[in-house]
């Protein structure tokens, strides 16, 4: 019998995953992991935080050295995936070298939206996605450096936190009247702009970038108001793009993000999707989710390697993100766009743990700011979708444990 060959394109947090569990599941075909990255698989979230605060000391690697030799997946590196004859099935590389697949999965993540406007200026214009975008910035964040950051997302937000560790002086330019908005409830967000501004940040929001120029040395961003903001240097974080080109140029479905069922089948029953790139059907709400985190690009990359071996994938649980920024733990789980939110604590004086209600006081959504202990229960409660009156989920007294043991 030939042996199966998978093939993974993308060697990020959900490629990498995917062919461990194939691996786990004790798959003995081939199994190809293709990056267009020359490094093996890295984790992205400590590149806004620890990696330029902490470089020496901060490991990303997905998996150790030696794993892939030792389950015997091959790495390609520094080679894209250029185009997919689904037909013949097969994956056309950079190198003119082209490989013939079983199954394939696109695990091809995001790219960084870009702003024209501020490519045209050239040097010390930066944007963080890659380990080497990070190596980049270290060079600019330095103590005195002032540092323009365009865009208060959560790359935004992580970098102005860092680059005020780091010495420099921090001014963010933010389109929407708020900051992580994609992400956060309104609440949580002037919390953390509140603590920016207290560390000497300057926040300008509904700011809308007129024009820039290089004048003597420095940078000038003139706003649409008239204002005049001068920098050392400017990184943009203005959002991501999914990488889905190779899948529509093969004909697949795509809408903001690749088109999976639950069991993360693309429209071509050989082709998988998972990450960043993917946008999932959601049974609950009967819509195509797409979404960006660590979490969910580890989880999906699972669920797609089983689904690749005929295995069904794990029940999903509600969505789980983090940030770090200004010393400031925070962890979400379910539904930012909750209409009320009540908290359990000070917000002003954290630890605390918000809690976001639907209009029926079903528990949708829950935050914590530096109280990462709690959140396993928070998110059972969540998954469970509780309803508990107000009054018990803020009573301190009540440990959320013994709430969880109660619904
Ligand atoms: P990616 O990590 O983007 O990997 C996809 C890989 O595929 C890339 O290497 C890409 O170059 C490669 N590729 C694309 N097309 C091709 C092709 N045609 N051929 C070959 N290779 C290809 N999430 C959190 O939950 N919490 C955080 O605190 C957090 N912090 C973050 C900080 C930063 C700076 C960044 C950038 C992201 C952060 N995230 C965080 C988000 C998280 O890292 C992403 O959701 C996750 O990396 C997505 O994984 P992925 O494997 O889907 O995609
Ligand atoms: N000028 C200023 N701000 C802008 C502009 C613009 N032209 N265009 C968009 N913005 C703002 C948005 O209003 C939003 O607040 O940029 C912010 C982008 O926020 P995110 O969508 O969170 O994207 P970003 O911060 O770039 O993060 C990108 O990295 O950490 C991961 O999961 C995260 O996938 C996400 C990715």
């Amino acid at each position: 019998m030939n042996c199966p060959v998978y093939v993974i394109v993308g060697a990020g947090q959900a490629g990498a995953n995917a062919a461990a569990e194939l691996r786990r599941q004790g798959f003995d075909g081939r199994v190809l992991l293709l990056g267009d990255e020359p490094h093996v698989p890295y984790e992205r979230p400590p590149l806004s935080k620890d990696a330029l605060l902490r470089p020496e000391q901060t490991r990303c690697a997905v998996h150790a050295e030696g794993f892939y030799d030792q389950h015997e997946i091959e790495l390609i590196l520094d080679v894209s995936v250029i185009a997919l004859d689904r037909q013949a099935r097969t994956a056309m590389l950079s190198n003119g070298e082209s490989l013939a697949y079983d199954k394939l999965l696109l695990a091809t993540g995001a790219r960084v939206r870009r702003l024209p406007l501020l490519d045209a200026l050239g040097a010390n214009v930066h944007t963080l996605r890659t380990i080497d975008d990070a190596r980049k910035l270290t060079s600019e964040l330095r103590p005195g450096r002032r540092i323009l950051l365009v865009g208060a997302g959560v790359i935004g937000l992580e970098l102005a936190s860092t680059a005020v560790d780091l010495g420099a002086h921090v001014t963010v330019i933010e389109a929407a009247p708020s900051a992580m908005g994609r992400c956060s409830p309104s609440l949580l967000s002037q919390f953390l702009c509140d603590v920016h501004r207290r560390r000497g940040v300057a926040l300008h929001f509904d700011a809308t970038l007129a024009a820039v120029a290089r004048e003597n040395g420095e940078i000038v961003l003139k706003l649409q108001d008239g204002t005049r903001i001068v920098g050392d240097a400017v990184i943009y974080g203005i959002g991501v793009e999914p990488h889905t080109w190779l899948a529509e140029a093969a004909g697949l479905a795509v809408d903001n993000g690749i088109m999976i069922d639950t069991q993360c089948r693309t429209s071509d029953p050989r082709i998988y999707a998972a990450g960043d790139v993917a946008s999932r059907h959601d049974a609950a709400s009967g819509r195509h989710l797409r979404r960006e985190t660590w979490e969910n690009a580890q989880n999906q990359g699972i669920a797609a390697a089983r689904s690749m071996l005929g295995l069904s994938p794990e029940a999903e649980a509600a969505p789980w993100f983090w940030t770090d920024q200004c010393g400031f733990n925070v962890q979400f789980v379910g539904d930012m766009s909750a209409p009320n939110w009540i908290v359990r604590g000070q917000l002003d004086t954290p630890p605390c743990v918000l809690f976001g209600l639907d209009e029926q006081g079903v528990l949708i959504g829950a935050i914590t700011v530096n109280l990462g202990r709690d959140m396993r229960s928070a998110r059972e409660l969540v998954d469970r979708r509780a309803k508990i009156p107000p009054e018990v989920l803020l009573d301190p007294r009540q440990a959320l444990r013994a709430l969880v043991k109660a619904v």
